[in-house]
C-alpha cells in the first residue's frame, strides 16, 4: 500500500493501485442500477410464475404439447370409414360447409379448379383413392401451395371435407383442365358408397355443383346392385 492517492481527472479519486492498475470507486449510474434491479425482480417473478406456481407451461412443455397436437392430427382413416362418411348426408353436408369456407378460394366454388386442381375430374396428382385424397387434404402439398389441413381443422373436419370431395369425385364439372394421372378406382373403392345404401338415389346431392347433370351419374361404371 502506502502510495499517496492521486485523483484522476476522468475517473476521480484512485482508491486502489495493484501492479500499476488503478481502480476508482464511483457511484454506478442510475440507469445501470435500475436495469440491474429490474432483472432481479424479473428473475424472481419468472421463477415463481413458471417454476413455483406453473402459471404458464415451460418452453419444453409447450414444445411437447405442440408436438402431441401435431401427432394427433395425423389420424389414419380406412377406406371403409371414408365410404361410411360419404354415405352419411350429415358428414357430407358438414364437409360441404367446410369446403365453402376453406377450399373454394383455391379450388373454385364448384371444385372446378382455380389455383388448385379440378377435384371433379378423373385425374389426380396425388392419387384418387379415398385414402389418398384424405391424406392429401390432411398433410397438404406444402411445396405446391396446398396447405396441410390436419393441424388447423382437426381430424373430424378433415374427414368430413374429404367425404365431401369424395362425393363430388368424378362428377366432371367443367373447369380447369385435368392434371395428374387418370385414376381408375379399384372395385372396392368408389362404387361401394353408392351401391350398398340405396335409400337415397343421390347421397351426396351436389346442389349447385352439377347443373349439366340432372340425374344420378350413370357415367360411373360399376356393379348396379340395388341393395343387399
Ligand atoms: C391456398 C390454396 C389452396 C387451398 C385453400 C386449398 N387447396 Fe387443395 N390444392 C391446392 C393446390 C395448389 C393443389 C395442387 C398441389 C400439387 O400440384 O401438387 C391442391 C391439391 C388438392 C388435392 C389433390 C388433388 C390431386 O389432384 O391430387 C385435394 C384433394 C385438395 N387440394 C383438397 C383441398 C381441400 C379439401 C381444401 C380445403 C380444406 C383445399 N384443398 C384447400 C391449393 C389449395
Amino acid at each position: 500500500m502506502a502510495e499517496s492517492k492521486r485523483t484522476d481527472e476522468i475517473q476521480g479519486e484512485i482508491v486502489h493501485v495493484y501492479d500499476g492498475i488503478e481502480e476508482a470507486d464511483n457511484q454506478l449510474p442510475r440507469w445501470w442500477l435500475a436495469t440491474f434491479f429490474l432483472t432481479i425482480v424479473f428473475g424472481i417473478g419468472y421463477w415463481f410464475a413458471y417454476h413455483e406456481y406453473q402459471l404458464a407451461p415451460l418452453p419444453v412443455e409447450e414444445y411437447a404439447d405442440a408436438h402431441a397436437a401435431q401427432e394427433s392430427s395425423v389420424v389414419e382413416v380406412s377406406e371403409e370409414e371414408l365410404a361410411a362418411l360419404v354415405a352419411s348426408p350429415e358428414a357430407v353436408d358438414a364437409g360441404r360447409e367446410i369446403f365453402t369456407t376453406t377450399c373454394v378460394a383455391c379450388h373454385g366454388a364448384r371444385a372446378q379448379g382455380d389455383i388448385g386442381p379440378n377435384l371433379t375430374d378423373h385425374h389426380w396428382i396425388h392419387g384418387g383413392s379415398s385414402v389418398e385424397i384424405h391424406s392429401t387434404i390432411r398433410d397438404g402439398v406444402l411445396t405446391a401451395g396446398m396447405p396441410a389441413w390436419g393441424p388447423s381443422l382437426g381430424p373430424t373436419a378433415v374427414q368430413h371435407v374429404a367425404a365431401f370431395v369424395l362425393s363430388i369425385r368424378d362428377t366432371e364439372v367443367e373447369g380447369k383442365a385435368p392434371e395428374g394421372e387418370l385414376y381408375t378406382p379399384a372395385r372396392s373403392d368408389t362404387e361401394e358408397p353408392m351401391a350398398p345404401d340405396a335409400q337415397t338415389p343421390e347421397p351426396s346431392a351436389p346442389d349447385a355443383q352439377t347443373p349439366e347433370q340432372p340425374t344420378p351419374e350413370p357415367a360411373i361404371p360399376g356393379p348396379e346392385t340395388p341393395s343387399p
